[in-house]
Protein backbone atom coordinates (compact mmCIF):
# COMPACT_ATOMS: atom_id res chain seq x y z
CA UNK A 1 0.00 0.00 0.00
CA UNK A 2 1.32 3.50 -0.43
CA UNK A 3 0.31 5.30 2.63
CA UNK A 4 0.76 8.87 0.57
CA UNK A 5 -1.72 7.84 -1.13
CA UNK A 6 -4.72 8.21 1.74
CA UNK A 7 -5.51 11.73 2.64
CA UNK A 8 -7.32 11.88 5.68
CA UNK A 9 -9.89 8.66 5.13
CA UNK A 10 -9.00 5.63 6.96
CA UNK A 11 -8.06 2.65 4.78
CA UNK A 12 -7.47 -0.62 6.26
CA UNK A 13 -4.97 -3.36 5.22
CA UNK A 14 -4.60 -6.69 7.12
CA UNK A 15 -1.02 -7.97 6.55
CA UNK A 16 -0.95 -11.08 7.92
CA UNK A 17 -2.70 -13.07 9.85
CA UNK A 18 -4.64 -12.99 12.95
CA UNK A 19 -4.76 -9.01 12.90
CA UNK A 20 -4.39 -6.47 15.55
CA UNK A 21 -5.73 -3.04 14.91
CA UNK A 22 -3.43 -0.30 14.90
CA UNK A 23 -3.03 3.05 13.91
CA UNK A 24 -1.04 4.27 10.94
CA UNK A 25 0.61 8.14 10.40
CA UNK A 26 2.46 8.52 7.52
CA UNK A 27 3.80 11.71 8.57
CA UNK A 28 5.19 14.25 6.94
CA UNK A 29 9.25 15.03 5.15
CA UNK A 30 10.48 11.69 4.56
CA UNK A 31 7.54 10.10 6.55
CA UNK A 32 6.02 8.71 4.05
CA UNK A 33 9.01 7.31 2.01
CA UNK A 34 10.20 5.61 5.26
CA UNK A 35 6.63 4.05 6.41
CA UNK A 36 6.75 2.78 2.95
CA UNK A 37 9.82 1.14 3.17
CA UNK A 38 8.78 0.09 6.57
CA UNK A 39 5.96 -1.77 5.34
CA UNK A 40 7.34 -3.59 2.63
CA UNK A 41 9.35 -5.13 5.51
CA UNK A 42 6.43 -5.74 7.89
CA UNK A 43 4.66 -7.33 5.04
CA UNK A 44 7.25 -9.30 3.68
CA UNK A 45 7.87 -10.55 7.91
CA UNK A 46 3.87 -11.47 8.01
CA UNK A 47 3.69 -8.83 10.50
CA UNK A 48 -0.33 -9.41 12.44
CA UNK A 49 -1.48 -5.83 12.36
CA UNK A 50 -4.30 -3.92 10.40
CA UNK A 51 -3.83 -0.76 9.32
CA UNK A 52 -5.77 2.26 9.83
CA UNK A 53 -4.41 4.88 7.83
CA UNK A 54 -4.71 8.39 9.33
CA UNK A 55 -3.12 11.71 8.67
CA UNK A 56 -1.54 14.05 11.45
CA UNK A 57 0.73 17.12 11.00
CA UNK A 58 1.59 19.31 8.22
CA UNK A 59 -0.29 16.71 5.66
CA UNK A 60 -3.58 17.05 7.98
CA UNK A 61 -3.20 20.25 7.94
CA UNK A 62 -3.77 20.44 4.71
CA UNK A 63 -6.08 18.37 3.64
CA UNK A 64 -8.49 18.80 6.10
CA UNK A 65 -7.51 22.30 8.34
CA UNK A 66 -6.50 20.45 11.53
CA UNK A 67 -2.94 18.96 12.45
CA UNK A 68 -4.23 16.55 14.56
CA UNK A 69 -7.73 15.91 12.90
CA UNK A 70 -10.30 14.19 15.36
CA UNK A 71 -11.12 10.69 13.17
CA UNK A 72 -6.98 10.18 13.79
CA UNK A 73 -7.45 10.48 17.61
CA UNK A 74 -10.74 8.23 17.18
CA UNK A 75 -8.30 5.58 15.33
CA UNK A 76 -5.92 5.39 17.97
CA UNK A 77 -8.60 5.25 20.93
CA UNK A 78 -9.89 2.57 19.23
CA UNK A 79 -6.90 0.77 18.74
CA UNK A 80 -4.62 2.22 21.18
CA UNK A 81 -1.61 1.46 18.83
CA UNK A 82 -0.18 3.61 16.24
CA UNK A 83 3.31 3.42 14.18
CA UNK A 84 3.94 7.34 13.34
CA UNK A 85 6.07 8.73 10.76
CA UNK A 86 7.79 12.24 11.67
CA UNK A 87 5.85 15.08 11.57
CA UNK A 88 6.75 19.02 11.32
CA UNK A 89 6.33 21.33 13.92
CA UNK A 90 6.63 24.63 13.06
CA UNK A 91 9.12 26.67 15.15
CA UNK A 92 8.50 30.07 16.51
CA UNK A 93 4.87 30.45 16.17
CA UNK A 94 1.83 28.18 14.24
CA UNK A 95 0.20 25.37 15.65
CA UNK A 96 1.66 23.31 19.00
CA UNK A 97 3.66 20.64 18.59
CA UNK A 98 1.46 17.77 17.54
CA UNK A 99 3.15 14.78 18.58
CA UNK A 100 3.72 16.49 22.16
CA UNK A 101 -0.57 16.73 21.81
CA UNK A 102 -0.59 13.09 21.43
CA UNK A 103 1.81 12.23 24.17
CA UNK A 104 -0.62 14.31 26.56
CA UNK A 105 -3.68 13.13 25.26
CA UNK A 106 -2.99 9.45 25.78
CA UNK A 107 -0.85 10.21 28.68
CA UNK A 108 2.14 8.50 26.73
CA UNK A 109 3.89 8.68 29.81
CA UNK A 110 6.95 6.76 28.93
CA UNK A 111 9.57 7.38 26.26
CA UNK A 112 11.98 4.79 25.47
CA UNK A 113 15.00 5.40 23.30
CA UNK A 114 16.69 2.12 22.49
CA UNK A 115 20.59 2.73 21.13
CA UNK A 116 22.50 0.15 20.16
CA UNK A 117 25.52 -0.42 17.37
CA UNK A 118 24.43 -1.97 14.41
CA UNK A 119 27.02 -0.28 12.34
CA UNK A 120 30.56 -0.58 14.42
CA UNK A 121 31.45 2.82 13.79
CA UNK A 122 33.40 5.53 16.06
CA UNK A 123 32.15 3.44 18.70
CA UNK A 124 31.46 -0.51 19.19
CA UNK A 125 29.31 -2.84 21.86
CA UNK A 126 27.13 0.18 22.80
CA UNK A 127 23.88 -1.03 24.43
CA UNK A 128 21.97 1.88 26.18
CA UNK A 129 18.21 2.53 26.94
CA UNK A 130 17.16 5.74 27.40
CA UNK A 131 13.66 6.25 29.34
CA UNK A 132 12.63 9.79 29.24
CA UNK A 133 9.39 10.98 31.01
CA UNK A 134 7.40 12.12 28.50
CA UNK A 135 4.46 14.48 29.68
CA UNK A 136 6.22 17.26 31.85
CA UNK A 137 8.69 19.22 32.55
CA UNK A 138 9.53 22.18 30.57
CA UNK A 139 7.51 20.18 27.43
CA UNK A 140 4.32 21.59 29.61
CA UNK A 141 5.56 25.05 27.79
CA UNK A 142 3.58 27.58 29.57
CA UNK A 143 6.14 29.61 27.51
CA UNK A 144 5.05 33.40 26.77
CA UNK A 145 6.59 36.53 26.27
CA UNK A 146 5.71 40.04 28.63
CA UNK A 147 5.42 43.55 27.00
CA UNK A 148 7.50 45.83 28.28
CA UNK A 149 6.83 49.66 27.41
CA UNK A 150 6.32 49.31 23.01
CA UNK A 151 8.09 46.35 22.70
CA UNK A 152 5.55 43.35 22.56
CA UNK A 153 8.17 40.55 23.16
CA UNK A 154 10.57 42.07 25.53
CA UNK A 155 10.54 38.90 28.28
CA UNK A 156 10.52 35.79 27.65
CA UNK A 157 9.37 33.33 30.36
CA UNK A 158 9.04 29.60 30.49
CA UNK A 159 7.69 27.45 33.04
CA UNK A 160 8.60 23.41 33.61
CA UNK A 161 6.12 21.49 35.89
CA UNK A 162 6.98 17.54 37.13
CA UNK A 163 4.55 16.42 39.78
CA UNK A 164 5.42 13.78 42.35
CA UNK A 165 3.04 11.09 41.05
CA UNK A 166 4.69 11.71 37.51
CA UNK A 167 8.22 11.30 38.54
CA UNK A 168 7.37 8.08 40.57
CA UNK A 169 5.43 7.01 37.52
CA UNK A 170 8.38 6.77 35.48
CA UNK A 171 10.92 5.87 37.91
CA UNK A 172 8.91 2.88 38.61
CA UNK A 173 8.68 2.56 34.89
CA UNK A 174 12.38 2.10 34.39
CA UNK A 175 13.18 -0.09 37.24
CA UNK A 176 10.57 -2.30 35.90
CA UNK A 177 11.93 -2.18 32.14
CA UNK A 178 15.42 -2.71 33.76
CA UNK A 179 14.31 -5.90 35.61
CA UNK A 180 12.30 -7.33 32.88
CA UNK A 181 15.48 -7.00 30.21
CA UNK A 182 18.10 -7.68 32.24
CA UNK A 183 19.90 -4.34 32.87
CA UNK A 184 21.94 -3.57 35.71
CA UNK A 185 22.16 -0.23 36.34
CA UNK A 186 19.48 3.20 35.75
CA UNK A 187 21.04 6.27 35.72
CA UNK A 188 19.01 8.85 36.78
CA UNK A 189 19.76 12.56 35.12
CA UNK A 190 19.06 15.91 36.17
CA UNK A 191 20.57 19.51 37.15
CA UNK A 192 19.41 19.22 40.95
CA UNK A 193 21.99 21.71 42.02
CA UNK A 194 19.89 24.71 39.75
CA UNK A 195 16.96 23.65 38.96
CA UNK A 196 16.12 22.64 42.69
CA UNK A 197 12.75 21.73 42.46
CA UNK A 198 11.85 20.87 39.06
CA UNK A 199 14.35 18.43 38.97
CA UNK A 200 15.16 17.82 42.51
CA UNK A 201 11.86 16.24 42.76
CA UNK A 202 12.57 14.20 39.81
CA UNK A 203 15.84 12.70 41.34
CA UNK A 204 13.92 12.34 44.83
CA UNK A 205 10.81 10.08 43.35
CA UNK A 206 13.95 7.85 41.43
CA UNK A 207 15.51 7.12 44.85
CA UNK A 208 12.61 6.49 46.49
CA UNK A 209 11.37 3.55 44.11
CA UNK A 210 14.77 2.90 43.38
CA UNK A 211 14.70 1.49 47.38
CA UNK A 212 12.21 -1.19 46.21
CA UNK A 213 14.65 -2.62 43.42
CA UNK A 214 17.91 -3.19 45.68
CA UNK A 215 20.10 -5.44 45.28
CA UNK A 216 18.47 -6.14 41.64
CA UNK A 217 19.10 -3.03 39.52
CA UNK A 218 21.49 -0.37 41.15
CA UNK A 219 20.83 3.24 40.78
CA UNK A 220 23.00 6.28 40.30
CA UNK A 221 22.75 9.61 38.99
CA UNK A 222 24.31 12.27 36.85
CA UNK A 223 24.25 16.08 36.43
CA UNK A 224 22.67 16.71 32.72
CA UNK A 225 26.30 18.55 31.59
CA UNK A 226 28.75 15.79 33.37
CA UNK A 227 26.41 13.28 31.93
CA UNK A 228 27.00 14.44 28.80
CA UNK A 229 30.24 14.68 28.59
CA UNK A 230 30.67 11.14 29.81
CA UNK A 231 28.43 9.59 27.24
CA UNK A 232 31.02 10.66 24.98
CA UNK A 233 34.22 9.67 26.92
CA UNK A 234 32.99 6.40 28.09
CA UNK A 235 29.27 5.26 26.79
CA UNK A 236 30.28 1.89 28.29
CA UNK A 237 29.83 2.60 32.02
CA UNK A 238 25.81 3.61 31.77
CA UNK A 239 22.81 1.14 31.02
CA UNK A 240 19.30 2.41 31.23
CA UNK A 241 19.36 6.57 31.96
CA UNK A 242 16.81 8.00 32.96
CA UNK A 243 16.24 11.73 32.04
CA UNK A 244 13.57 14.62 32.44
CA UNK A 245 11.63 15.70 29.39
CA UNK A 246 13.99 17.91 27.91
CA UNK A 247 16.94 16.30 28.77
CA UNK A 248 15.65 13.27 27.80
CA UNK A 249 15.35 14.74 24.42
CA UNK A 250 18.50 16.31 23.67
CA UNK A 251 20.49 12.95 25.49
CA UNK A 252 19.17 10.90 23.00
CA UNK A 253 19.58 12.36 19.86
CA UNK A 254 23.24 12.76 21.56
CA UNK A 255 23.39 8.96 21.94
CA UNK A 256 21.55 8.27 18.94
CA UNK A 257 25.34 9.79 17.42
CA UNK A 258 27.15 7.46 19.01
CA UNK A 259 25.78 4.43 17.38
CA UNK A 260 25.70 6.04 13.65
CA UNK A 261 22.70 8.91 14.00
CA UNK A 262 19.38 9.28 13.63
CA UNK A 263 18.66 7.40 11.02
CA UNK A 264 19.09 4.32 13.54
CA UNK A 265 17.70 5.31 16.25
CA UNK A 266 14.31 3.78 17.17
CA UNK A 267 11.48 5.16 19.89
CA UNK A 268 8.60 3.50 21.49
CA UNK A 269 5.90 6.32 23.51
CA UNK A 270 4.00 4.19 25.91
CA UNK A 271 1.07 4.97 28.26
CA UNK A 272 -1.45 2.70 30.26
CA UNK A 273 -4.38 2.35 27.28
CA UNK A 274 -2.23 3.19 24.03
CA UNK A 275 1.47 3.20 22.79
CA UNK A 276 3.11 5.00 19.73
CA UNK A 277 5.73 4.03 18.18
CA UNK A 278 8.01 5.97 15.59
CA UNK A 279 11.66 7.06 14.62
CA UNK A 280 13.48 9.59 17.12
CA UNK A 281 14.10 11.62 13.95
CA UNK A 282 12.37 14.51 12.45
CA UNK A 283 10.80 14.80 9.16
CA UNK A 284 14.14 15.79 7.30
CA UNK A 285 12.77 18.33 5.13
CA UNK A 286 16.35 18.93 3.65
CA UNK A 287 15.93 15.33 1.86
CA UNK A 288 12.49 14.81 2.10
CA UNK A 289 11.19 13.45 -1.89
CA UNK A 290 14.94 12.36 -2.85
CA UNK A 291 14.33 8.54 -1.85
CA UNK A 292 17.65 8.49 0.24
CA UNK A 293 16.26 8.80 3.86
CA UNK A 294 17.60 5.65 6.22
CA UNK A 295 14.13 4.19 7.04
CA UNK A 296 15.50 1.85 9.58
CA UNK A 297 14.92 3.93 12.53
CA UNK A 298 10.61 3.59 11.74
CA UNK A 299 11.53 -0.09 10.67
CA UNK A 300 13.63 -0.40 14.06
CA UNK A 301 10.30 1.33 15.82
CA UNK A 302 7.74 -0.95 14.21
CA UNK A 303 10.34 -3.93 15.79
CA UNK A 304 9.30 -2.17 19.29
CA UNK A 305 6.00 -2.31 18.06
CA UNK A 306 5.90 -5.88 17.27
CA UNK A 307 7.76 -6.89 20.78
CA UNK A 308 4.88 -4.55 22.23
CA UNK A 309 2.20 -7.40 21.06
CA UNK A 310 4.25 -10.09 22.11
CA UNK A 311 6.10 -10.96 18.76
CA UNK A 312 9.45 -10.86 19.76
CA UNK A 313 10.31 -13.50 17.00
CA UNK A 314 9.42 -11.36 14.66
CA UNK A 315 11.16 -7.77 15.84
CA UNK A 316 14.42 -10.31 16.11
CA UNK A 317 13.93 -11.93 12.64
CA UNK A 318 13.38 -8.00 10.97
CA UNK A 319 16.71 -6.61 13.53
CA UNK A 320 18.94 -10.12 12.03
CA UNK A 321 17.93 -9.10 8.63
CA UNK A 322 18.57 -5.26 8.56
CA UNK A 323 21.76 -6.27 10.52
CA UNK A 324 22.68 -8.92 7.72
CA UNK A 325 21.70 -6.50 4.81
CA UNK A 326 23.82 -2.96 6.44
CA UNK A 327 26.76 -5.64 7.35
CA UNK A 328 26.76 -8.20 5.13
CA UNK A 329 25.35 -7.33 2.05
CA UNK A 330 26.75 -3.71 2.63
CA UNK A 331 23.69 -2.33 1.49
CA UNK A 332 23.52 1.36 3.43
CA UNK A 333 21.60 4.49 2.80
CA UNK A 334 23.67 7.76 2.20
CA UNK A 335 23.92 9.10 5.70
CA UNK A 336 26.12 5.47 6.69
CA UNK A 337 28.04 6.53 3.98
CA UNK A 338 26.56 4.29 1.63
CA UNK A 339 24.72 4.51 -2.12
CA UNK A 340 21.54 2.79 -1.84
CA UNK A 341 18.18 4.49 -1.97
CA UNK A 342 15.09 4.10 0.61
CA UNK A 343 13.40 1.68 -1.71
CA UNK A 344 16.44 -0.03 -2.68
CA UNK A 345 17.39 -0.45 0.96
CA UNK A 346 14.11 -1.88 1.75
CA UNK A 347 14.24 -4.57 -1.02
CA UNK A 348 17.43 -5.34 0.19
CA UNK A 349 16.00 -6.15 3.91
CA UNK A 350 13.08 -8.28 2.35
CA UNK A 351 15.08 -10.35 0.29
CA UNK A 352 17.21 -11.20 3.35
CA UNK A 353 14.09 -12.26 4.89
CA UNK A 354 12.78 -14.24 2.20
P1 LIG B 1 15.51 15.99 11.73
O1 LIG B 1 15.66 14.83 12.64
O2 LIG B 1 14.33 15.97 10.81
O3 LIG B 1 16.84 16.14 10.84
C1 LIG B 1 18.13 16.37 11.38
C2 LIG B 1 19.19 15.96 10.36
O4 LIG B 1 19.24 14.52 10.29
C3 LIG B 1 18.89 16.43 8.95
O5 LIG B 1 20.10 16.75 8.31
C4 LIG B 1 18.26 15.22 8.30
O6 LIG B 1 18.45 15.16 6.89
C5 LIG B 1 18.97 14.06 8.99
N1 LIG B 1 18.10 12.88 9.08
C6 LIG B 1 17.04 12.73 9.93
N2 LIG B 1 16.45 11.55 9.72
C7 LIG B 1 17.14 10.94 8.73
C8 LIG B 1 16.99 9.68 8.06
N3 LIG B 1 16.02 8.82 8.37
N4 LIG B 1 17.86 9.37 7.07
C9 LIG B 1 18.86 10.23 6.76
N5 LIG B 1 19.04 11.43 7.35
C10 LIG B 1 18.19 11.78 8.33
O7 LIG B 1 15.48 17.27 12.66
P2 LIG B 1 15.11 18.80 12.30
O8 LIG B 1 15.62 19.14 10.95
O9 LIG B 1 15.56 19.55 13.47
O10 LIG B 1 13.51 18.83 12.30
C11 LIG B 1 12.71 18.80 11.13
C12 LIG B 1 11.24 18.80 11.53
O11 LIG B 1 10.92 17.56 12.21
C13 LIG B 1 10.86 19.91 12.51
O12 LIG B 1 9.60 20.42 12.10
C14 LIG B 1 10.74 19.21 13.85
O13 LIG B 1 9.83 19.84 14.71
C15 LIG B 1 10.23 17.84 13.43
N6 LIG B 1 10.53 16.76 14.37
C16 LIG B 1 9.56 15.80 14.54
C17 LIG B 1 9.77 14.71 15.36
C18 LIG B 1 8.70 13.69 15.47
O14 LIG B 1 7.74 13.70 14.72
N7 LIG B 1 8.80 12.76 16.39
C19 LIG B 1 11.03 14.55 16.10
C20 LIG B 1 12.02 15.59 15.81
C21 LIG B 1 11.75 16.65 14.99
MG1 LIG C 1 14.18 15.27 19.67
Amino acid sequence: MDPAASSGNSSSNSSGGGAIPATLIPGDGIGPEIMDATLQVLDALGAPFAWETQQAGMAALEASGDPLPEATLDSIRRTGLALKGPLTTPVGGGFRSVNVRLRELFQLYANVRPARTLVPGRYENIDLVLVRENVGGFYVAHDYYIAVGDDPRAVAVSTGTNTRADCLRIARFAFEYALRNGRRKVTVVHKANILKALTGIFLEAAREVAADYAGRVEMDDRIVDACAMQLVLDPWKFDVLLCTNLFGDILSDQIAGLVGGLGLAPGANIGEHAAVFEAVHGSAPDIAGKGIANPVALMLAAGLMLEHVGRQDLAQRMRTAIDRTLNEDNVRTGDLKGKAGTREFAQAVVRRLG
